[in-house]
């Protein structure tokens, strides 16, 4: 068995996803834990190499995780003798040009979502990597959430039959920053900044889609700005110009319907954030982040519709919980890390891993078919 050490550069560290749940989560937890462990018993052991914009925002970090590495130039990052992947956590529009400079050094290269800002940037990426023969990957978190694991081992135990749809609701309600602060970031709310919750959640809804029901090939959506002004982080109002709701219709590969209501201006009447109602033939399921669960044809109630009598049955009480059945007792590993040690044992013993810059760029395409479909009010096909 050899252990070897391998340098992660990692960009954007200062940041909410690249310092929480990339560099602590993930790397040095993989590390911590002694690494990777690869079929033929090797171990890959990572190494964080940081890199920003801002020398004295990494020091604290580097100096708080006894790490010494650190780069405030790209070209300089990428030239540690031991650096073989590029990682990307910087603001969105920051990303592109990056990933094309450490694509062109040879590098591996792992990215948040989404990978581009617009379409034709998303896939000159994804060709870039292709043409230059490096590993590439998409941090496609949901997916390895506790809930979403269980509908997908549901689905692959053939439990639903035939799915024949998928509902989703996803939201809670971000407050207007007047009387109460807004606990997101005012450019969300603003389009010439980037923001909108299309172009958020639907590279999410892509991957969500594609992997675990199949690929899409229609989408109608109407997007609304339901509230048109907003208080930012100084206090000062100002428009929001970008959509805060997207209602979606989408039609998959073999049929199956998909509805997916995303929306910052929502109040919660469920028992996540998120939540996913899977129909099939022979059974349904309920998958939240963590929890899912679901009702067999078997166990199915034949409700009779007759508004003059009160609901005779519990309906939510005739649902059964999916059990974890994980090792350690632990429960489920951080999703952000599990996906990490996948793009891992892709990079280092050649294993599968579909989470590539061309699927990521399949989830910029659907941000911006939606907005299509919103502005022309028809229902768009979804080539390729
Ligand atoms: N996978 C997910 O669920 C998820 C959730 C939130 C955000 N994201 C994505 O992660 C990325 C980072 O989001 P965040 O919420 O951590 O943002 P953030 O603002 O907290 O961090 C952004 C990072 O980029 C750096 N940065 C800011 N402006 C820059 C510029 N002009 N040039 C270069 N670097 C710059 C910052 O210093 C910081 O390190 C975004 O692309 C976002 O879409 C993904």
């Amino acid at each position: 068995m050899a252990k070897r050490s391998v340098g992660v550069v990692m960009n954007g560290v200062s940041g909410r996803m690249g310092y929480r749940q990339h560099l602590v989560r993930s790397i040095l937890a993989i590390r911590d834990q002694g690494g990777v462990e690869l079929p033929d018993g090797d171990v890959i052991v990572p190494e964080p190499i940081l890199l920003g914009r801002s020398a004295a925002k990494l020091e604290p970090i580097a100096q708080r995780h006894g790490l010494t590495r650190i780069h405030t130039e790209l070209a300089a990052a990428l030239a540690e003798p031991d650096a073989e992947i590029y990682f990307d956590a910087q603001v969105t529009s920051a990303r592109k040009a990056a990933l094309l400079t450490a694509i062109g050094a040879g590098k591996h290269v792992y990215t948040e979502k989404p990978t581009a800002e617009n379409l034709a940037d998303a896939q000159e990426l994804a060709r870039a990597a292709a043409a230059a023969g490096v590993r590439n990957g998409v941090v496609m978190d949901k997916l390895f959430l506790p809930g979403l694991r269980k509908l997908e081992r549901l689905i692959s135990g053939g439990f639903f039959g035939r799915i024949l749809s998928v509902r989703g609701e996803f939201g809670y309600w971000v407050f207007e920053g007047d009387w109460q602060s807004a606990q997101r970031p005012s450019w969300n709310y603003r389009a010439e900044d980037g923001g909108g919750i299309t172009l958020d959640m639907y590279p999410h809804w892509s991957y969500v889609l594609e992997f675990l029901f199949g690929r899409v090939r229609s989408v109608y959506a109407q997007t609304a700005t339901h509230i048109p002004t907003r208080v930012d982080e100084q206090g000062r109002p100002y428009a929001a110009t970008a959509d805060d709701a997207c209602y979606g219709i989408f039609e998959l590969d073999g049929g199956v319907v998909a509805q997916l209501n995303s929306s910052w201006a929502v109040r919660v009447f469920r028992d996540e954030l998120v939540e996913f109602q899977v129909d099939g033939t022979e059974g349904s399921a309920v998958a939240g982040l963590q929890r899912c669960r679901v009702q067999h044809r078997s166990a199915t109630p034949k409700p009779v519709w007759n508004p003059d009598e009160p609901t005779s049955e519990r309906f939510r009480d005739q649902w059964q919980e999916v059990p974890d059945n994980t090792t350690p007792a632990a429960g489920f590993d951080n999703g952000f890390k599990v996906e990490w040690e996948q793009f891992f044992r892709h990079v280092y013993a050649d294993e599968a891993f579909p989470y590539d810059l061309a699927a990521g760029a399949r989830g910029v395409a659907l941000a911006e078919l939606a907005q299509e479909s919103a502005q022309k009010g028809q229902r768009i096909e979804v080539s390729g």
